[in-house]
């Protein structure tokens, strides 16, 4: 197990976006996390990755204890994530955001920048090519479609030093031929070694790549198991058609 999520609880005022939420994510094998709108996915990957602190729980990450964490330093020891609405700097390059990901101290930054060393000039390469992002390097974030931002924020992910990969609905928006090509490329990384984690409303999707599946709903999990068991869960169904204030019961 690489990630380990215990009891979390937070709440915004007197919204409980989280009430009690705990999961695991096996190492080498893609989990997904698939709930109502305002379940409480984003807000539990806000959590893991130290945007916002719990009001209680624990999480685990490799075997140590990282509730305490500053973000930084958890993504120091491998967490690399994307974001739900892509976050990408206007009047920055394609190369000058892979540079940005690829430096984890602000020495190896400049110098990545200022001389573009040729291991990294390689790096960038190899990252431009598995995302198929078929841009020159000096595009600029502000010129690129959606589905070319997409694919930029799952390159940057990809090119920070990571072993866990946290996806925030990675195929929302985008045209079919591009999902399927998302889909390929989770699965290549995954051959490779990698752990992900991704949260999805594509349900196709879903069910086809991941190996596990967790459902939140009302702040916490309500079930999980193999795709096919969630595919045939009733009470899965329930919660996404709107089961009752405090969430549908299912565990
Ligand atoms: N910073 C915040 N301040 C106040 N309320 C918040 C904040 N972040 C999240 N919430 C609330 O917490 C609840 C869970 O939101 P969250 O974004 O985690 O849901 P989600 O499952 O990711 O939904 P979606 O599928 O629509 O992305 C919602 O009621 C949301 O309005
Ligand atoms: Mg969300």
């Amino acid at each position: 197990m690489i990630l380990s999520c215990k009891d979390i609880y937070k709440s915004f005022g007197g919204i409980k976006a989280i009430d009690g939420c705990s999961f695991t994510v096996a190492e080498k094998k893609i989990t997904g996390i698939i709930g109502p709108n305002g379940s409480g996915k984003t807000t539990m990957f806000n959590v893991i990755s130290k945007l916002i602190k719990p009001d209680s729980g624990t999480i685990e990450f490799k075997g140590q204890d990282v509730t305490g964490l500053k973000d930084y330093e958890l993504a120091k020891m491998g967490v690399s994530r994307t974001f739900q609405d892509v976050k990408l700097f206007q009047n920055l390059t394609i190369r000058e955001h892979l540079q940005i990901a690829m430096s984890d101290t602000d020495e190896k930054l400049l110098s990545n920048i200022f001389r573009g060393k040729e291991g990294d000039a390689q790096k960038i390469k190899e990252v431009m090519e598995l995302v198929g992002l078929d841009k020159p390097l000096d595009t600029y974030g502000n010129d690129l479609s959606y589905g070319q931002r997409k694919l930029l924020d799952l390159a940057i992910a990809i090119a920070k030093p990571h072993t866990l990969l946290m996806l925030d609905e990675p195929v929302a928006g985008v045209n079919p031929r591009l999902r399927d090509s998302i889909k390929d490329i989770l699965r290549e990384l995954n051959s490779r070694g990698e752990s992900i984690l991704l949260i999805e409303h594509d349900m196709n999707f879903v069910m086809d790549l991941v190996d596990h599946i967790f459902v939140m709903d009302a702040g916490k999990v309500i079930a999980e198991g193999a795709p096919e068991e969630i595919q045939n869960n009733p009470c899965v169904l329930e919660a996404y058609l709107g089961g009752s204030e405090e969430g549908t019961k299912c565990l």
